[in-house]
């Protein structure tokens, strides 16, 4: 599965995408470390806020199906479906690859001619993870800001 391919498959997914409010359309594509794809679509909703964003639909659909090792995720999206330009992940969507990636998890963006490449540690620095949450960040127990 080269890049490119991934690009493609994300191209396919965002002519699935539900976006009557924005007419932004966007597709991603998630290759999990079996070798696995998942795809997804933005999909809108008339009250906004319920809106999902089609890099959440591929890797929630992931994870539902049991994956939890990933190694890139492509990226594409354009007004009306035209691709003229780089789409990169919402901070949102980039708090959700936290969750389940490493800092070398690759993020693919493509804006029909080129697939520019960078890693979540440089889409989200300094982030907070599940290991803020482990036993083993916690400070003195008397002083917690010792
Ligand atoms: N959108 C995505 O699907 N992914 C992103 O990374 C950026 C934004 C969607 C959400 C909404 O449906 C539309 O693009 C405009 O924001």
């Amino acid at each position: 599965m080269t890049d490119r391919d991934l690009a493609a498959l994300a191209c396919h997914a965002m002519t699935k995408a539900y976006a009557p409010y924005s007419r932004f359309q966007v597709g991603a594509a998630l290759l999990c470390a079996d070798g696995t794809v998942y795809t997804g679509c933005n999909i809108e909703n008339a009250a906004y806020g319920p809106t999902v964003c089609a890099e959440r639909v591929a890797f929630f659909s992931a994870v539902r199906d049991g994956e939890r090792e990933f190694v890139k995720i492509a990226v594409v999206g354009g007004l009306e479906g035209k691709i003229v330009s780089f789409t990169h992940p919402c901070g949102v969507c980039r708090q959700v690859m936290r969750e389940f990636c490493r800092d070398d998890f690759e993020i693919l963006a493509f804006d029909g001619k080129t697939v520019r490449s960078s890693t979540l540690i440089e889409m989200l620095p300094d982030s907070f993870s599940p290991s803020d949450l482990s036993p083993s960040q916690s400070t003195k127990e008397d002083d917690p800001c010792a």
